[in-house]
């Protein structure tokens, strides 16, 4: 079983972030060994404080799935149901988490004319149906607004075109390397692209440096767990894909920056001076479409270009009866019409706030509102109804008299799936608010989606996160939160199951700022029910028949976010674990060193041209400065003196914005970070030390040299800061 585990475990990537394609757990022994396994450290039932005990309690069921269904019953497309944002208002404000609708003007499309034909060299024709079957038990794929509205890509170009088309695997740059060794003609053609691997907004960019002229992407059910062609019965009569299901979603490049793609860097308020031609916006027009009307277009390609064989690709032949060739085939065709309407409208953030009784330090706890569709019950909206459990949660407290040491800001984002839109403006109108007193970022985007766990964060939360696990109840079961995190990633001690953050949610905009955070869902593996991401059939229906029937994994969730929020806003001493911290910091200079050594062809002359051993030295110091520090602000004599616990409070919130650099990544100023960034080639994963390691893979010695400098210093810093309390 350990093997199994640890196999299963190193190979995939958990969905974690609403704009990122759901990857599962590909090990179908997994969900048996889980359910199997037994209680591990921690007591049950859990050991809580009263204050503990009153939130983890104060949690109901019921209400989540009125809440969820409320949520899921109308169109809340960014910028277009202010009502929802309003009832969001009042309950929040009711509850007793003061809050008030915060409005930006932002830069949005929406669909007008799409259209999409394929054209046999025969004269016959197939047209592709943008829109999803209507299935009478699941209510809300039938409203009048599912119908009329396209399958569309937010932000996607307006075009006609018309051209033969190449498929182009899952679009990744490597993707088009291999179809260019290959002498595949691409320019003035259509990509055929599926989804996985890098960004949508990725593919569309690379399909584009490639000069060609519109994409199509599609959903390939090879991906999926539960599958038509294993013979398995598809929604809503079983686990697999509905076959007419489309994955809508933006085709921005928020790796090169999020937001109003119009006001890079500063805030939508009306009347401000916007860029007429956003540079992180595609230029070519693009569709997504479902597997069911990717066969033809697949078909048409077979026996024509290179075999999906000879290109010999992971991932490039897929689970439709196609042989994955990559074309063009001579005279097929296809047509493409994707007409969008531009607009400045407004977007709604609802912003809830419990004062502290010390305003100088805030945690803010967010999840998105909007969806793509009318239902979202898992994007967003399984976190939309959590949301209000958390905030009844702490209202409990309130009712007993109860005030945090610390400010809660309550935040429920709106245009999240455009660019993350609604949390990079707020951020962007309160930078010196956030920077003088915000501790953590706690995110919530798909919270539920399956029943396993799994968690991006910065290194200080981890501790704190693992801990607070084990004062939360998995499910309406017999083990903790913690058990079931332990059974998955036991054999992963390095992170602890854990993934740095790189983007796809609205942690994103924090993490510039040196302000850490966690993102935190349940999703699916390989043998749970298909997750529809981005589909009409992520519905309230879908989630009640095949995720959470009792709603008892959405309340967990919330416990667990609930209890790490109230112990960041009350812990005397800010639980951040900067020993781990500092470790973290070591395995990015250990992975800059290994990507030094796989291009080192002159060994050891790249590791001295950017000085790596001062990095290391600090990196060194560092670690063993965390040690002192966290032994000494264990000890009693040293919790007991308030002073120095508020003296160490300040330090341990202001050390990672030391790792803040002003200018930005060469050709990315928006990503300030020097520890992480999303990734340039992928968009979604995390790159470490992305200012050293970009450089290095540019060949810019120099810079690289710089940056290492630069590190090193700002490390030396942050040893200088915690080396005494
Ligand atoms: C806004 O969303 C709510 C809740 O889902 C729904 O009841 C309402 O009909 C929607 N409003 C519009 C204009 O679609
Ligand atoms: C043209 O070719 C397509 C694909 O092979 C086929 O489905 C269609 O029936 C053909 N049309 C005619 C008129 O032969
Ligand atoms: C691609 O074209 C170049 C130049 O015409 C030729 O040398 C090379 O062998 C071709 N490669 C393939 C895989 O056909
Ligand atoms: C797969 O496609 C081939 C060739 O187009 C066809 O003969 C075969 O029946 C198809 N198989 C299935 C399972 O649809
Ligand atoms: C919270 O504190 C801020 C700043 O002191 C103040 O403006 C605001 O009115 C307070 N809000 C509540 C609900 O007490
Ligand atoms: C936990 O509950 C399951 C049934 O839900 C039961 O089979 C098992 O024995 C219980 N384990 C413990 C340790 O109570
Ligand atoms: C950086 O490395 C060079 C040699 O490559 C050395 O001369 C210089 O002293 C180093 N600088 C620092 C700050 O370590
Ligand atoms: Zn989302």
């Amino acid at each position: 079983m350990a093997k199994l585990l640890l196999f299963a475990l190193g190979t995939a990537h958990l969905a974690t972030a609403c704009q990122r394609d759901p990857h599962l757990l590909d090990d179908s022994k997994l969900t048996q060994t889980f359910h199997l396994v037994p209680r591990e450290a921690a007591p049950f039932p859990p050991v809580w404080t009263d204050h503990e005990e009153i939130l983890h309690t104060s949690f109901s069921t019921a209400s989540i799935d009125r809440w969820l269904s409320y949520y899921t019953h109308g169109d809340h497309i960014a910028g277009r149901n202010k009502s929802i944002a309003v009832e969001t208002v009042k309950t929040w404000t009711e509850l007793g988490a003061s809050a008030s609708l915060v409005e930006y003007e932002v830069f949005l499309n929406y669909p007008k004319e799409q259209k999409l034909v394929l054209n046999w060299a025969n004269g016959s024709q197939y047209e592709a149906q943008l829109y999803e079957d209507a299935l009478e038990e699941d209510e809300t794929t039938g409203y009048p607004e599912s119908r009329g509205l396209p399958a569309f890509h937010g932000y996607s170009a307006s075009g006609l075109v018309e051209a033969e088309y190449a498929y182009v695997g899952r679009g990744h740059k490597d993707d088009f390397a291999a179809l260019t060794a290959a002498n595949v003609s691409l320019a003035g053609k259509i990509a055929l692209t599926k989804y996985g691997g890098p960004f949508r907004g990725v593919k569309v960019r690379n399909a584009e440096k490639h000069g060609m002229i519109g994409v199509v992407m599609f959903t390939d059910p090879g991906d999926d767990g539960p599958q038509e062609a294993k013979g398995q019965a598809v929604y809503p009569n079983g686990p697999a894909r509905q076959p007419s299901s489309v994955q809508r979603g933006s085709v921005a490049q928020i790796n090169q920056y999020p937001g109003d793609p119009t006001t890079p860097g500063y805030p939508s308020k009306p009347g401000v001076e916007r860029v007429s031609n956003p540079p992180n916006l595609p230029k070519i027009p693009s569709l997504p479409i479902s597997y069911r009307d990717a066969v033809p277009l697949l078909k048409a390609l077979d026996g024509h270009g290179v075999s999906g064989k000879a290109i010999n690709r992971g991932g490039w032949i897929g689970g439709l009866n196609a042989t994955y060739n990559t074309g063009p085939a001579p005279g097929v065709t296809l047509s493409l019409t994707n007409i969008m309407g531009n607009k400045i409208t407004p977007i709604w953030n609802v912003i809830g706030i419990i004062n502290g009784t010390n305003a100088d330090e805030t945690v803010i706890i967010g999840n998105h509102r909007d969806a793509w569709i009318i239902g979202g019950a898992a994007d967003p909206n399984s976190g939309s109804a959590i949301m209000i459990e958390i905030i009844k949660a702490f209202s409990e407290l309130l009712k007993r008299g109860w005030k945090p040491r610390r400010n809660i800001i309550f935040a429920s984002w709106d245009a999240e799936e455009y660019a993350l839109i609604g949390s990079t403006e707020w951020v962007e109108s309160h930078l010196s608010f956030l920077t003088t007193t915000a501790l953590s970022y706690l995110n919530l985007d798909i919270a539920v989606s399956g029943p396993f766990p799994s968690a991006g964060a910065t290194p200080e939360l981890r501790t704190l996160a693992l801990e607070v696990m084990k004062k939360v109840v998995y499910g309406n079961g017999n083990r903790t939160l913690y058990d079931v995190w332990h059974a998955l990633y036991q054999f992963r001690p390095e992170d602890n199951g854990f993934t740095n953050l790189g983007s796809g949610s609205d942690y994103t905009a924090f993490l510039p700022l040196g302000i850490g955070a966690l993102d935190f869902s349940m999703g699916g593996s390989s043998t749970t029910p298909v997750y529809h991401y981005h589909s009409n059939y992520d519905s309230h229906h879908w989630m009640k028949t095949m995720v959470d029937p009792d709603f008892s994994i959405h309340a967990t969730v919330g416990q667990f976010i609930t209890l790490l929020g109230y112990h960041l806003a009350d812990d005397a001493l800010i639980p951040f674990d900067m020993e781990t911290f500092a470790r973290n910091v070591n395995y990015m200079v250990r992975d800059l060193v290994v990507e030094t050594m796989r291009l080192d062809t002159d060994s050891g002359e790249i590791q001295r041209r950017i000085n790596i051993t001062a990095l290391d030295a600090a990196a060194k110091t560092f670690q063993t400065v965390t040690s002192n520090f966290a032994a000494l602000t264990a000890s009693k004599e040293f919790l007991d003196n308030e002073c120095r616990v508020v003296a160490a409070n300040k330090k341990l919130r202001d050390v990672q914005r030391l790792f803040v650099r002003e200018e930005g990544l060469s050709g990315r100023p928006f990503y300030k970070n020097a520890l992480y960034a999303p990734g340039r080639d992928d968009g979604y994963r995390a790159q470490t030390l992305p200012g050293s390691t970009e450089a290095l893979q540019d060949g810019n010695l120099p810079l690289c040299r710089e940056w290492n400098l630069w590190l090193a210093d700002r490390i030396d810093e942050a040893s200088e800061l915690l080396v005494s309390v």
